[in-house]
This record gives structure tokens, C-alpha cells and sequence, in this order.
């Protein structure tokens, strides 16, 4: 069985993530903040770690800054419902998942008023056309990092620096990136990055947040969930400071311990090393597919432009198609379809049937990319007999 679905959810995890599972719900099992024995303090001490470990991941300035939630979704919707108002205007790329397009389409229901900005063929986005898209009321710039069709990497610095210029808040979903690409919320100006933990960090599904930069205003951005923090709890409003105006109800204490460390695995590791890996493997990836007439590359074709994910279609073959014979012929595991992000198809020219995409991870190796190669040459020639 070869796992090509990274983009989706990374896998194998580093034993270190499951043991350190393990470990809380054996030897601690308390819940954090909620009162001051001995195992609510341990168990505070690992969300406390999880916090560090994104902090110093991604360059925040304080661990405290560092929102925990379900997943990249929640944090994206967060700040996206908690910021914008009706007579608002967000600016966003045509390559954005739902997870970024639908809040943005339940906010125009409301009022706010949404301008998706045109990418190329190949999903890249030129910041002078965001520039040109900028109204007087313009509030927010979101965008995702890479695609996670093609991996095609956005270049967020330079947006996050126009932001800046124009007094606007930057939102980035780093969902295909954190962990895979180096991210430094500070030298890149990013406002808000939303993430999730079980990609590129290693750690479990149903852990995610949103990292809340110095320009925000705590005001402005109402929370989620409103509930207990176990801070404050004389009065009926939420907490104002960080991270608790954003955390309310009993935190997901299990999944952080795993999130802990699987970004502990990534740091020791190092981003740079872990994206030298992919972006080798990347290559070998777009040659491979790249020598097979019948197939068509999607994205950048470049391993310096995309994260380790590539799309693909093969000439007269449904994508569904596809990924069943994969899977049932040659045990390659991977997503077709549209991958939840219809708009970013829709620029590609691959709306509605979708592509094919083989997601690599920090486990995959030169032998899984030949592995995989040999399968849809396998499946290109049985399709050219036919
Ligand atoms: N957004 C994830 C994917 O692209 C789930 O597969």
C-alpha cells in the first residue's frame, strides 16, 4: 500500500505522537485551567508545550497568541465571521478552498462584499492584481499559502507587506504549508495564519487555530464560541485577554498532546530540511509524470514553486476512474475529484470532473514517487489499448 494522500491528512505520524496520546489519557486525563490540583497542572503544562511549539514554528512573538481549535476551518472562520461586518470588502484568490470561500459566501449573504481575484492557469496570483482590487473599504486579504490542488505556492510576504502599506489585515490559510513550508509570521506580515495540525505538523485530525499578530484588534474580532475558559469565571463575559477570549469549553487536551509532538518532530527535523526532502521528491514526481504522453500536469511544474503535491489528469480517463484503479490495482492511495476547492479547479480549466493528486509527505521516499509513476504508466497504457 503506498499513502499518496498528505495533502489530505498526513500519514505515517511519528510514534512519538501517538505515545505522548497515550501517556495523557494513562497518566494524566485532567482538565487544563479547570482547577489547580496536580493533573490539571500537567495537563496544563501540554497545551502550554503545544502553544511553544507553534509560537516557535511560525515566528509569533508570544505563545499566548497562539488560538487553539478544531482545525484550520474553525480558525479561518474565526477571523473571517469575528472581523468582517456588512458594508465590508474582503479580497481573496480564485484558488481558495471552501474552507476560506464558503464563510466568505455566507458573509456576502450579510452584506460584506467579496472580491476574488483571478489567478493564472497555473493557480500563481500577481499581488499588483490584488493591489488593483483594493476598495476604501477593503478590511481583510485572505489567501492560502499553497493550493492544495496543485501546491502552487502564493506569495504571501509580498502581500502581507502591500497589507500593511494600505492598513489592511492579512489572513493566511497555511493548511498545505505549516510544517512543509518555512512560515514567519513576522518577516512575511502575515496578520492571522489559521492551521491545522494533522498535515504537514504530524499530530491529529481535530486539532488546529489560528495564530492572532499584534495588529489585530481583540475588539473588533468577536469570538466563535462564547463558554468557560476557567479564567474569570465571576463574570458572565468573556475573558478579553489571549488565548482565552477564543477558547472557550474543555480544549481537545489529548489531540494537543499529539500536536506537542508531532511539531516537536517537525522542529527537531527543521522546516527547511523537511521541504528540501519534498521539493527532491517533488521533481522526481514531475519528470516521472512529466515522461508519460498521456498524462497532463496541472500547477507550476516546479518543484521551487509548489509544495509536495501534484495534480494530473490522463488523457480519456475520468480522474474517479482513476483513483479506483489506483487504489483496487495498484494499492496507491490518493484524492480525485474536485478536493473541496471548485473554485481553484475552475481556474485550472479542470471544473467539474477534477484531477487526480498524489500528495507526498515527510515520509515518502524516492521508491514510493517510482512506485507511483509505474502505476499510472500502468494505467495510461491500458487506457491507450483500449
Ligand atoms: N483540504 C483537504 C484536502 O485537500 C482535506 O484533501
Amino acid at each position: 500500500m503506498l499513502y499518496l494522500d498528505n495533502a489530505a491528512t498526513s500519514w505515517p505520524k511519528p510514534p512519538e505522537v501517538a505515545a505522548a496520546m497515550t501517556a495523557f489519557l494513562n497518566d494524566v486525563g485532567a482538565n487544563p485551567g479547570r482547577a489547580g490540583h496536580r493533573r490539571a497542572m500537567d495537563a496544563a503544562r501540554i497545551v502550554a508545550d503545544a502553544r511553544e511549539a507553534i509560537a516557535q514554528l511560525v515566528g509569533a512573538s508570544d505563545p499566548l497568541r497562539v488560538v487553539f481549535g478544531a482545525n484550520a476551518t474553525e480558525a479561518l472562520n474565526l477571523a473571517l465571521t469575528g472581523l468582517l461586518r456588512p458594508g465590508d470588502h474582503v479580497v481573496c484568490s480564485s484558488m481558495e478552498h471552501n474552507a476560506v470561500m464558503r464563510p466568505l459566501r455566507a458573509l456576502e449573504a450579510d452584506g460584506v462584499q467579496v472580491s476574488v481575484v483571478p489567478c493564472s492557469p497555473t493557480g500563481s496570483l500577481d499581488p499588483s492584481d490584488v493591489e488593483d482590487a483594493l476598495r476604501p473599504n477593503t478590511r481583510i486579504v485572505v489567501v492560502t499559502h499553497a493550493s492544495n490542488v496543485t501546491g502552487t505556492i502564493l506569495p504571501i510576504a509580498d502581500l502581507g507587506w502591500l497589507a500593511r502599506r494600505r492598513g489592511l489585515l492579512l489572513l493566511v490559510d497555511a493548511a498545505q504549508t505549516a510544517g512543509c513550508v518555512p512560515i514567519d509570521v513576522a518577516e512575511d506580515a502575515v496578520d492571522l495564519l489559521a492551521f491545522t495540525g494533522h498535515k504537514g505538523l504530524l499530530g491529529p485530525m481535530g486539532t488546529g487555530g489560528l495564530v492572532i499578530g499584534e495588529r489585530v484588534d481583540l475588539g473588533a474580532l468577536r469570538p466563535l464560541k462564547y463558554g468557560g475558559t476557567g479564567s474569570r469565571s465571576a463574570t458572565e463575559y468573556m475573558p478579553e485577554f489571549l488565548p482565552d477570549r477564543y477558547e472557550a469549553g474543555t480544549p481537545n487536551v489529548v489531540g494537543l498532546a499529539g500536536l506537542a509532538a508531532g511539531v516537536s518532530w517537525v522542529l527537531a527535523r527543521g522546516v527547511l530540511e523537511i521541504r528540501r526532502h519534498e521539493m527532491a521528491l517533488t521533481a522526481q514526481l514531475l519528470a516521472g509524470l512529466g515522461g508519460i504522453e498521456a498524462v497532463s500536469i496541472q500547477g507550476p511544474r516546479d518543484a521551487e514553486r509548489q509544495t509536495a503535491t501534484v495534480s494530473f489528469t490522463i488523457a480519456g480517463c475520468e480522474p474517479s476512474e482513476v483513483g479506483q484503479l489506483l487504489d483496487e490495482e495498484y494499492g496507491v492511495l490518493c484524492r480525485v475529484g474536485l478536493h473541496c476547492a471548485p473554485a481553484a479547479h475552475r481556474t485550472l480549466g479542470t471544473f467539474p470532473a477534477g484531477t487526480v493528486r498524489f500528495a507526498l509527505g515527510a515520509f515518502s521516499t524516492a521508491a514510493d514517487v517510482d512506485e507511483a509513476v509505474r502505476a499510472v504508466a500502468g494505467i495510461a497504457q491500458a487506457a491507450g489499448s483500449l
